[in-house]
């Protein structure tokens, strides 16, 4: 099922290398700091990282893509630095989706993504609507810790929908605000 957060994916997947080259290349003039990009999976298994726990009432019935409408699922999801999901794993997606359209394929999704990365760590919050299976961004509305004002989107794609396992390539595009940077 699909549940966890999808978004189109438009960048190439940076990976650790770059991301830790961004992140050292930022941290040493913290107040220049401007913007972070970098892509992470993540993990969704049914019945152990994520459960349906309100079913729905109307609609599309249980399928691969769809859940009824007013679906309440919840996850906790591992996020690691490639698609195998014995790569380095770098953070926690945690969140709630309530399934918002009458043919089952829309939903509305909060989620907090924990992300204890080297030199940044804390948090980033996201809402937004989902498609599960269209393209689909996600704001991000704030965040903790060294994430602490951060603005931007996150993006992402379904890279592997078969099996109990279904993995997502998730991309952020993280820009923090002036003030933010100053405060630092
Ligand atoms: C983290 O920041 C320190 C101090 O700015 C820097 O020396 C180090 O290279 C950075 N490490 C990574 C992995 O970015
Ligand atoms: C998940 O658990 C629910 C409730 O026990 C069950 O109805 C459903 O078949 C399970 N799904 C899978 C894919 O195991
Ligand atoms: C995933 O990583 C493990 C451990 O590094 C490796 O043994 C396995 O072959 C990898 N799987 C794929 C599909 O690349």
């Amino acid at each position: 099922m699909a549940h966890a957060l999808r978004f189109d994916t438009v960048l190439p997947v940076l990976l650790c290398t770059l991301l830790l080259t961004k992140a050292a290349s930022t941290s040493h003039h913290h107040h220049h700091l401007k913007s972070l990009h970098f892509s992470l999976f993540q993990h969704e298994t049914i019945n152990r990282t994520g459960y349906i726990v309100v079913n729905g009432v109307a609609g599309a019935g249980i399928g691969q893509t769809t859940t009824p409408f007013g679906t309440v699922f919840v996850f906790q999801d591992p996020m690691t630095l490639t698609a195998n999901r014995s790569s380095k794993a770098v953070g926690i997606a945690q969140g709630t989706s309530v399934t918002s359209s009458l043919d089952g394929l829309q939903s509305i999704s909060v989620a907090k993504i924990t992300l204890p990365l080297k030199n940044y760590s804390g948090s980033v919050s996201i809402v937004g609507g989902t498609h599960n299976v269209k393209p689909a961004n996600h704001p991000v509305v704030g965040g903790t810790g060294d994430f602490l004002f951060v603005q931007g989107y996150v993006t992402s794609s379904p890279v592997d929908l078969k099996g109990l396992t279904v993995v997502y390539k998730i991309a952020f595009h993280l820009y923090w605000p002036p003030y933010a940077t100053q405060a630092s």
